[in-house]
């Protein structure tokens, strides 16, 4: 299986600041399920950040997808990033859209016509349990659908690479564990690559998933 995201040496600094990480090497392989763990402010959003191409690579290489992140241009980029799900932990749904269309958003993006983008965001919200609230607007919804709606948003164009950032840091416990059975069904019937910052990782992962650790500014492979 080829590796979805391979950091060699990684360099991550912000301009006119002192790199954030210094060194990353590690691997993702197609389907793995990957947790980032580390202090506040350790990097591991910026980490994330440089896998959706939304960081500069001070050193060092990064691949994502098979594409080299240190030379993406603006198309390149906004391709790729057509094949990403991502999740924050505020949401970041589009609060004048109603839950239908910010569902429907990677695919209008996409350019799907309009029964198409209708048809998978009604498959998407029964996915994750909302359908009732289609026509609804972000503000209307709990933090925990909020996120169900990111998370079909994020799932809408059939990504191979699902990142996310600490998704259930403002969710209480039932909808937390919504959102980690939905990751988790992504990554095993939808086949999707997944890699999720957080800060607990849940009981239900304590298997046999991937851990990688920051700390100083290194990235430690941990399993
Ligand atoms: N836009 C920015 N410009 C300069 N420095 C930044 C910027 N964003 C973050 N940083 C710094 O980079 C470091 C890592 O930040 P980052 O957001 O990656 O941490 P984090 O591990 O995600 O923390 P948290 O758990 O609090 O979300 C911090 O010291 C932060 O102050
Ligand atoms: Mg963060």
């Amino acid at each position: 299986m080829p590796n979805v995201i391979e950091a060699k040496r990684l360099k991550l600094a912000y301009p006119r600041h002192e790199p954030v990480i210094t060194d990353a090497t590690f691997r993702v392989a197609t389907r793995e399920f990957v947790f980032i763990t580390g202090a506040s402010g350790s990097g591991k959003s910026t980490l994330l950040k440089s896998m959706y191409g939304a960081m500069e690579i001070a050193g060092g290489e990064l691949s994502v997808g098979g594409i080299d992140m240190r030379s993406i241009s603006g198309g390149k980029l906004y391709k790729l990033r057509r094949h990403i799900g991502i999740v924050f932990q505020d949401y970041k749904l589009i609060k004048e859209w109603t839950v239908e269309k910010n569902v429907m958003l990677p695919l209008i993006i996409a350019g799907f016509p309009k029964d198409v983008c209708r048809a998978q965001a009604a498959k998407l919200l029964n996915h994750v349990k909302l359908s009732h609230k289609a026509d609804k607007f972000p503000m209307e919804l709990s933090g925990g659908e909020q996120q169900r709606v990111a998370m079909a948003r994020a799932l809408a164009h059939n990504p191979f690479l699902i990142l996310a950032d600490e998704p259930t840091g403002n969710l209480d416990d039932y909808s937390s564990q919504v959102v980690w059975e939905l990751l988790e069904r992504a990554n095993e019937e939808l086949e999707a690559t997944v890699v999720v910052v957080t800060h607990h990782i849940p009981e239900m992962f304590s298997a046999d998933y991937r851990h990688l650790m920051i700390e100083n500014g290194v990235v430690y492979d941990i399993r």
